[in-house]
């Protein structure tokens, strides 16, 4: 693994890695170094079979307080435009990466940092997290998929509130307009996140990809494509070893032992 400044990677758990940004300093402001660490990552997570599910956490005062705005200073139209620093390649890593990723929030997801909570498949929320989209206050608009995804996770209403005032609500908010999959006290978010990424490391590999994918797709296909799909990949699964192990354990009445074949 290449050494990282801005985030550090570890292996919590059999099969999980877990991703801590690491800027405390900045509240873990989204600099292009640590995107650029974190698409490293979790290139070497999609490629190593051991890796079946990725936690990423920030600290106890932020996940993230968004972009690093010293950057911004030297961001003109021409070099935004031209993605000529790779930025929104780096995004598309995480927003691309095949494998379940739980985001585990504490503090400020702002910006960014709530785009980036918003890439993951889950997020679990300390009673602290406070989500916001205060782009408009620095004269611009969320550039990390912020006015596409937070409409289609919390409804126009909310959305337009905190992207057009840059208000930012807190966790059990988030959880009553479905941004978040669950609160739990701030002390313990990185506990049940980590609890979690385990116990769907423990499910059959391939299915929870094609779980993923499939689950993904609702949001960009219609619906009758979506299912089409969704019966493609059902049919699909039926050809996999984890298949015939998880019916055979089920019959048995013992524990399944999934490969990924
Ligand atoms: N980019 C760069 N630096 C940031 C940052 C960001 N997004 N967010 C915080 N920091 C830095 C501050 O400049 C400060 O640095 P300093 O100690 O060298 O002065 C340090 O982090 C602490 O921030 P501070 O504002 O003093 O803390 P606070 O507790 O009063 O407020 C926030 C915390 C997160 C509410 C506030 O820092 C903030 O609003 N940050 C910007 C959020 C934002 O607009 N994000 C979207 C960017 S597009």
């Amino acid at each position: 693994m290449a050494a990282f400044t801005d985030i550090v990677v570890t292996t919590p758990k059999t099969h999980v890695t877990l991703i801590q940004l690491n800027r405390p300093q900045v509240y873990n402001a989204l600099r292009f170094n640590l995107l650029q660490e974190l698409s490293q990552a979790l290139a070497a997570a999609t490629t190593d079979d051991a890796v079946r599910c990725v936690v990423i956490t920030g600290n106890d005062k932020a996940f993230a307080a968004g972009a690093d705005i010293n950057e911004f200073q030297a961001q003109t139209l021409v070099s935004t435009a031209t993605d000529r620093d790779q930025r929104s390649q780096h995004w598309q890593a995480l927003r691309g990466f095949p494998k379940p990723v739980i985001a585990a929030v504490n503090g400020f997801a702002l910006g960014g940092g709530c785009e980036m909570a918003m890439n993951c498949d889950i997020i679990i929320a300390g009673d602290t997290a406070k989500f916001g989209q205060p782009e408009i206050n620095l004269g611009i608009i969320p550039g990390g998929g912020g006015t596409q995804r937070l409409p289609r996770t919390v409804g126009k209403s909310l959305a337009m509130k905190m992207i057009l005032s840059g208000e930012r609500i807190d966790a059990e908010t988030a959880l009553t307009a479905g941004l978040v999959a669950e609160v739990v006290p701030a002390a313990k978010t990185l506990e049940r996140a980590l609890e979690l990424a385990e116990l769907i490391a423990s499910k059959p590999p391939i299915a929870v990809r094609m779980a993923k994918d499939a689950v993904l797709r609702s949001y960009d296909v219609p619906i009758e494509a979506g299912l089409l799909y969704e019966r493609r990949a059902f049919s699909i699964l039926f050809a996999t070893e984890d298949r015939k192990e998880g019916v055979a354990a089920f019959l048995e009445k013992r524990k399944a032992t999934f490969k990924g074949q």
